[in-house]
């Protein structure tokens, strides 16, 4: 498993809370950035990330920006990539359960690094249950195809 981690300039401290979480576990990632607070613009880190994830260069992504609301907006115009913007650890649970998502996004100013923690805890713990969601994802990937 490789994890590949991005945010904007609201996002810092949170991805670097993850980062930090990621390492205490042992988890191979890689630290996309941005490495200083300037301000940037989250469409190009977003874009980055799910690119990354929809070639198969990294199994799950990690995006952080003030809300998440951006990142997750453009993750999901990726194809390929199912991004699931969670505030619980239940939600982190079923994106990845039912909805088989494959980037987490997360906002620093909605969630504290102790929730994040766990929401990313969550999120790489599940595994995609399958079964009659399998049908749903694949409605999912004709809807991308179809528009
Ligand atoms: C940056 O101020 C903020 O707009 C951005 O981090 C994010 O919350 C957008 O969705």
């Amino acid at each position: 498993m490789r994890i590949l981690l991005a945010s904007d300039h609201a996002g810092i401290e949170l991805r670097q809370e993850l980062v930090a979480a990621l390492k205490e576990r042992g988890v191979a990632y890689e630290d996309a950035g941005p490495q200083t607070r300037e301000s940037v613009d989250y469409p190009d880190f977003a874009s980055k990330v799910s690119r990354a994830v929809a070639a198969g260069e990294a199994t799950l992504g990690v995006l952080v920006c003030g809300t998440g609301i951006g990142m997750s907006i453009v993750a999901n115009k990726h194809r390929g990539v199912r991004a699931a913007l969670c505030t619980t650890e239940f939600e982190a649970r079923m994106a990845r359960a039912h909805n088989d998502a494959n980037v987490l996004c997360l906002g620093q100013r909605v969630v504290g690094a102790g929730v994040a923690r766990g929401i990313l805890e969550a999120f790489l713990s599940t595994a995609f249950e399958g079964g009659r969601h399998e049908k749903r994802v694949q409605k999912i990937r004709e809807a991308e195809s179809q528009g």
